[in-house]
């Protein structure tokens, strides 16, 4: 079985296109067309993972970094660090509006709490262990059950230096699985964020869109304790030194260069059935989209402008934000493709490819049916599972059910216990109740709460859960203006919102939540059971389709094999390669897309009002064309961001865009809004990223920021 599967995964070489997230050991197969397209380091470094230009990238957990100078100083994207800003922020000190630059190591902030930096050291195929044990005959549960702790087993081995975070990723849907090894920072700072008006410039109205004008770069230092190891944060720490670190270019790149992004993308689905893709374009994009929008409308009805509370609450509102975009593009995509009927063909086609060779057929033929049956059973749910999931941004309900759980979790040895809930997820519990403190305010939690409530009230009884209904009232019972008082009175006689009362009860036991009074903590433990038999069931179906899918991933690329496209693994958020060229595009009919966008554009879009109101020094420069070094002499301008093919996805945020000699050439950290269906179906003509030109960064730390001491710390190339 694993030669075969092994076999099954080289690469098809003769159909290279800029489609594809790389595994780095994918890569030296590519070697030749990398070389022909114009890359001049050695194709091989970039599978290795102990060398440069490898270990240079880290990834911040959700977001892609790389380290820029001998002193673990660490380029990302401002949207990155946005929830530290955030959390160093007040409103007589606004750093989100101002920015902020530490003068000396001294200055540097500590970032928000559970902020980390995570270096790749090793990655292997643990298929045969993850799978250990596993027979056809066992159940759903029973096989998640036996591969989750198989995965956990070799977890712990690997997390035994006490410095490391592991996990164990599937790939190809569970066809095969990688232990992937990462160093943990732990004592991470912030450096230098330019203010909003630079780093968020065009805000949430340009987001997801070109032209772009985006000034989105941001620092932080990776420390560590003086003997070298990761350490939580002291006065004591050093600065940490990477083995290798990316040189910046002030020289760049122009239109048709070569260009590679080494991150780590999240989550892409270009593998999925025609009815997934039905049902998420047609129902779970508009709905999900739909409470994005109303808990935005909420949040911005409840908070004053330049309040604490609206600074506390930027950071879920710029998410909300985001993905409400994406979601809104998705759908308008969908509709005026022919995506669905093209992936009806393909299944259709797979069908038929199948039924040519008997042999085939007879394996993969069942797998296909059972995945199809499985995927309808998960659909059944999909109104509850939506209100249930939103439920989470009511924040006290959310967190009283979370520290119960782990009150339960506590009472089984270290090993049986829920992921999440384990020794080693303690401390970022922990740093998840303290980041809480500066993201919440009661009147918007509230206002919160009794919409999602109302949207739970709406679902069908039988898709309801009982303890809450009665909790909350749910039913005839109450009408919304009494439940309103009954969530009102719940928040004031609730101490939640005291952050030693929430780490308090990190250790208290389940018969202390039983007895308490603490309405939330009553919830919490009125609805265990019910939430229990939930995520049982929820189980049983993920442990089916572990069994199903992975059959139906081998059936789907052996047949694309056959059809010499590319294969490639899903994102996962596990660090890959993705290559291309510098360029523009033509998005619609009679619009062409220019592959850079220069700092006149910023006069032009200027409007003085937020978000498109750069600061007046800025405006002047440009006014004066103060370029200093960093001109690009076929634009006679300073390049601000630039267009290209890479294949990417959220979790790129933050990648280094680097040049054919794996410099630094830029942050990638957008996609345009036509490029976003890419994430289900890939098109070179619509696909492209955007970065944020390097150029433009050193000119913002020279000429706006004086951020010379960290220009003297960078290495930089003309
Ligand atoms: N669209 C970007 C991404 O998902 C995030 C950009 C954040 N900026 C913003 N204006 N919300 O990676």
């Amino acid at each position: 079985m694993r030669n075969l599967i092994s076999s099954f995964l080289l690469l098809t070489t003769t159909a290279f296109a800029n489609e594809g997230m790389w595994q780095p050991h994918q890569l030296p197969e590519l070697s030749e067309e990398l070389t022909a397209l114009g890359l001049q380091i050695d194709p091989e470094s970039l599978s290795s993972l102990d060398k440069f230009p490898m270990t240079a990238v880290v990834s911040l957990g959700g977001c892609s970094a790389s380290f820029v100078s001998p002193r673990g100083l660490v380029v990302t994207n401002h949207h990155c660090v946005y929830g530290s800003i955030q959390f160093n922020s007040t409103p007589e000190n606004n750093l989100l509006a101002d920015g902020y630059l530490a003068q000396s190591l001294a200055d540097e902030l500590p970032a928000a709490p559970g902020t980390r930096v995570y270096m790749t050291e090793e990655v292997t195929n643990v298929t045969d262990r993850v799978l250990a044990g596993v027979t056809e005959d066992i159940s759903g549960i029973e096989r998640y059950k036996l591969i989750e702790a198989n995965q956990k087993a070799l977890i712990a081995e690997g997390e035994s230096s006490g410095m490391h975070r592991c996990s164990v990723s599937p790939f190809h849907h569970g066809m095969e699985y990688y232990l992937i090894k990462r160093l943990e920072i732990r004592d991470v700072r912030l450096v230098y964020a330019p203010a909003t008006s630079i780093g968020k410039y065009g805000g949430d109205i340009d987001n997801w869109q070109w032209p772009r004008h985006t000034g989105d770069f941001a620092f932080y230092r990776a420390y560590v304790g003086p003997d070298g190891k990761p350490a939580d944060f002291s006065e004591d720490n050093v600065p940490y030194q990477s083995n290798s670190f990316l040189e910046v270019s002030a020289h760049g790149i122009e239109d048709g260069d070569f260009v590679m992004g080494v991150g780590y993308p999240g989550s892409t689905n270009r593998y999925r059935t025609a009815s997934e893709v039905e049902h998420q374009f047609n129902w779970y994009y508009p709905e999900s989209r739909q409470f994005r929008k109303d808990l935005i409308d909420i949040i911005n009805e409840t908070t004053e402008a330049e309040s604490e509370t609206l600074i506390a609450y930027q950071g879920t509102l710029a998410q909300l934000n985001n993905y409400s975009k994406n979601f809104k593009s998705m759908v308008e995509s969908y509709r005026h493709s022919d995506f669905i009927d093209r992936r009806k063909q393909s299944e259709q086609g797979l069908i038929e490819w199948l039924e040519e060779n008997s042999a085939k057929s007879g394996q993969y033929g069942p797998a296909i049916k059972q995945l199809l049956s499985l995927i309808e059973l998960n659909q059944a749910t999909k109104e509850r599972d939506l209100v249930l999931a939103y439920m989470r941004y009511a924040s006290l309900p959310s967190v009283a059910v979370r520290l119960y759980r782990l009150a339960v979790e506590k009472q089984k040895p270290d090993d049986e216990r829920e992921p999440g809930f384990q020794a080693r997820d303690l401390k970022r519990f922990r740093q998840s109740l303290q980041a809480l403190s500066r993201r919440y305010d009661e009147s918007v939690d509230k206002a919160l709460l009794g919409y999602l409530l109302q949207r739970y009230a709406e679902l069908p009884v039988g898709d309801r859960m009982k303890s809450m209904d009665d909790f909350f009232q749910i039913g005839d019972r109450l009408d919304p203006e009494q439940r309103k008082h009954l969530v009102d009175d719940a928040y004031s006689e609730s101490s939640l919102a005291d952050q030693e009362v929430r780490f308090a009860w990190m250790d208290k036991s389940v018969e202390e939540f039983q007895n308490s009074d603490d309405p939330f903590i009553q919830y919490a433990v009125a609805s265990h059971d019910e939430r229990m038999a939930f995520e049982e069931a929820d189980k049983e179906l993920r442990g089916q389709f572990q069994r199903w899918r992975p059959q139906y991933m081998e059936a789907v690329i052996a047949y694309k094999r056959s059809l010499g496209q590319p294969i490639y693994a899903d994102a996962n958020g596990s660090l890959r390669v993705t290559f291309g060229q510098v360029g523009g595009n033509q998005p619609k009919d009679g619009l062409i897309n220019q592959p850079f966008t220069t700092l006149e554009g910023i006069l032009e879009k200027d409007t003085g009002e937020d978000p498109f109101s750069a600061p007046a020094e800025q405006l002047d420069l440009i006014r004066k064309k103060t370029y200093g070094d960093y001109v690009l002499p076929s634009l006679e301008s300073v390049p601000v961001n630039f267009l290209s093919n890479l294949d990417i996805t959220g979790g790129n945020s933050g990648t280094a865009t680097l040049n054919n000699k794996a410099q630094l050439v830029g942050m990638l950290f957008d996609g345009v809004y036509e490029s976003i269906i890419g994430d289900w179906d890939f098109d070179d003509e619509k696909n492209r990223a955007i970065s944020v030109d390097s150029r433009y960064m050193l000119w913002v730390m020279e000429h706006m920021d004086g951020a010379t001491h960290l220009l003297e710390e960078m290495t930089i190339v003309e």
